[in-house]
């Protein structure tokens, strides 16, 4: 689908009153999508596992006004408190998909969110946030035009999503997404994340996250930030290049179910990640020293045992420890033993592969 496909032929509204509220997952991606071009386009496709328990859920209230007004009208909460500090992004993100929606200006938006993970935990709401709020907004075009097919409101919601925040285009719908346009993988599109369209062995159908909170409180340097920085990046053709044979190897790894090369895919993701930040101009560091006592400890546990935990981070200090279902008791045994002293507050998430966004009735 192109972007005029998501432009509606109803251009109005008479529908006066509605309150719908969608529960969307946060997503970890697999190959990194980091760095970007103008429009929310990825400079490289991604792929990711959706989360099952690590979630926002968001009920949206709308109230048609007298008469159409020159800005958008909307009031947003956290947990019943008023945010104003998520105002501007909220602004920008309704600024970008009005052509899309062009009646939101027709209604007061009441926007209530919550999250399933602690706000300060470090843990990015923007992906699971940013999705629920699409999937609401996406409600009140299926009350006007009812005839919208499944496939076209999830498509048109990961298209909405990613203008809020890129990788809330994969929090919508399916296990595995991919994000992005690539010559291996049918159907990938920059514009909107699709759920994984290749085999994809039995050992992943049930993955486990589990998420070690190793610093808890704000990101240091937002991602917006950080993808800019790729702008001009010393590697950055590089990282591209490397980012779609990464895509191309786990399509192998995905119907073959090797578990040893999955791990390298994307624990090399995962340190790439941030060696790109550690690498451009202005460089940082968002790993912890408890995040590299972390890495080592995975590292030794796996020499011992042969079993298959790995590794990923996001733009963060937290690390996802991955692992098949069928090595969940030992893995936890590990965890709670060995990695939890590295926590801090000794919190940890958790989570396995999700289906995507539901709407709750
Ligand atoms: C490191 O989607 O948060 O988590 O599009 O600017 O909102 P914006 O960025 P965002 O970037 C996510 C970066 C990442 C990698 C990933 O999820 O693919």
């Amino acid at each position: 689908m192109t972007e005029t496909d998501f432009v509606p032929e109803t251009l109005t509204s008479d529908i006066s009153f509605g309150k719908v509220t969608w529960k969307a997952p946060s997503n970890i991606a697999l190959v990194k999508y980091w760095g970007k071009l103008p429009g929310q386009i990825p400079a490289n496709a991604s792929v990711s596992f959706t989360l099952e328990d690590s979630a926002t859920i968001t009920t949206l209230t709308y109230r048609k006004l007298g008469k159409e007004q020159n800005d958008f009208s909307f009031d947003i909460f956290l947990d019943d408190i008023p945010v104003p500090e998520f105002i501007p992004k909220i602004r920008t993100f309704l600024g970008r998909i009005e052509r899309y929606l062009p009646f939101i200006k027709e209604y007061h938006l009441e926007i209530k969110t919550t999250n399933s993970f602690p706000h300060s935990s470090g843990i990015a709401s923007s992906a699971s946030g940013m999705a629920a709020l699409a999937l609401c907004l996406m409600e009140i075009e299926r009350r006007i035009n009812p005839e919208l097919t499944k496939l076209y409101f999830e498509t048109k919601a990961s298209f909405l999503a990613r203008l809020g925040s890129g990788s809330a285009c994969r929090s919508i719908n399916g296990e595995i997404v991919q994000w992005g346009k690539h010559p291996g993988i049918n159907s990938g599109s920059d514009l909107y994340g699709t759920p994984y369209p290749h085999k994809v062995h039995a050992v992943f159908k049930d993955y486990q996250d589990t998420i070690l909170l190793v610093h808890q409180g704000q990101k240091q340097v937002s991602s917006t930030v950080g993808h800019q920085l790729m702008n001009g990046h010393i590697f950055a053709g590089q990282r591209f290049k490397q980012a779609a044979q990464n895509i191309e190897e786990l399509k192998q790894i995905f119907e073959t179910g090797d578990l040893n090369s999955f791990i390298q895919v994307v624990e090399s993701e995962a340190l790439t990640l941030h060696a790109m930040m550690m690498t451009s101009i202005p460089y940082f560091v968002l790993m912890k020293p408890n995040t590299f006592k972390i890495i080592e400890k995975i590292w030794e546990f796996r020499k011992k045992t042969a079993l298959h935990p790995c590794f990923t981070l996001d733009a963060g200090a937290n690390v996802h420890v991955l692992y098949p279902f069928k090595e969940k008791e030992e893995v936890m045994a590990f965890i709670r033993d060995e990695l939890v002293e590295y926590c801090e507050d000794g919190l940890f998430i958790q989570d396995r592969l999700g289906n995507g966004a539901i709407k709750i009735e």
